[in-house]
């Protein structure tokens, strides 16, 4: 995810302000060359970066605080904590980090492909003008929003999980083309394209999904044929499960 998101950030700021770390060095040195970053060690990072991105799962955040901590207590300039550890709250980050500004950020794989979905929250150490640079910096990932922390946890399982999620339908629709007789790889390119399109669509007019639902289903047609099947399986209903299971889930992580 780190990954993602570097390879975002430096399309609007420049690859030489960017420290590069990672536990096998060679990735993050790989990285670094690809992009044209600085590669460092952990230790150096926490002392030198403004915006320290801390990429490591949710259980190896301990670790990485133990390693980085003395450095962190020793800085004079000022700098931000950027969490992406799922379940991990921006107080959690504070107690095992130390009491500083903290953005906590949950972002989804569409990053890689500048059509992220970022989630952002801030505790009360981080400035308005920070947090507006740091949405600026990172906005060839995808969208940022800004939520109440509380909710990010909920917000996650439709955008962090959502597109596992999306992609179990497109194989769907998929299987029912190739059922129809399509071949496979055509089938996912009109499946995968009309989801885009779709929400493209939505996002663009600003119109509801019901509305622009009843705008392609003529009465008596074919399409609220389908509808009327998706009704009868329960798409509604399984995926409304989905979402409030990984909520769940994240809850007792
Ligand atoms: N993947 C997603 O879709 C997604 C979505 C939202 C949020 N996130 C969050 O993003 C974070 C990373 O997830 P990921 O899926 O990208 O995991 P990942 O692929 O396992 O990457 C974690 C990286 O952290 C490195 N690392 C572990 N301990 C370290 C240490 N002490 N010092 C320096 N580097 C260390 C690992 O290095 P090694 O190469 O040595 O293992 C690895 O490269 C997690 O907190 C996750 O909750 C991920």
């Amino acid at each position: 995810m780190a990954c993602a998101l570097c390879e975002a950030l430096v399309k609007n700021i420049s690859p030489k302000t960017v420290l590069l770390s990672n536990r096998t060095a060679q990735k993050a040195e790989n990285l670094a060359k690809k992009l044209g970053c600085e590669f460092a060690d952990s230790k150096s990072v926490a002392e030198k970066c403004r915006y320290i991105f801390l990429g490591v799962k949710p259980q190896t955040l301990g670790e990485l605080a133990s390693e980085i901590r003395p450095c962190l207590e020793k800085r004079e300039s000022r700098f931000i904590l950027v969490s992406m550890a799922a379940g991990r709250s921006t107080g959690d980050i504070a107690e095992l980090f130390g009491e500083y500004p903290v953005i906590r950020i949950m972002p989804n794989v569409a990053c890689a492909v500048g059509e992220g979905m970022i989630l952002c929250a801030k505790n009360s150490l981080v400035t308005c003008e920070e947090y507006k640079a740091f949405f600026k910096a990172m906005d060839k990932s995808g969208r940022l929003d800004d939520i109440p922390e509380r909710l990010i946890d909920a917000a996650s399982a439709v955008s962090g999980c959502g597109p596992a999620f999306v992609y179990e339908v497109i194989e769907s629709l998929a299987d029912g083309a190739v059922a129809c007789g399509v071949p496979r790889d055509k089938a996912y390119l009109y499946a995968s394209q009309t989801l885009l399109g779709s929400a493209k669509l939505m996002l663009e007019t600003g119109k509801t999904p019901a509305a622009l639902k009843d705008s392609v289903c003529s009465p008596g047609g074919t399409t609220i044929q389908g509808v009327r099947k998706l009704h009868e399986g329960g798409l509604s209903s399984a995926l409304m499960e989905a979402v409030i299971a990984s909520y769940e889930k994240t809850l007792n992580i």
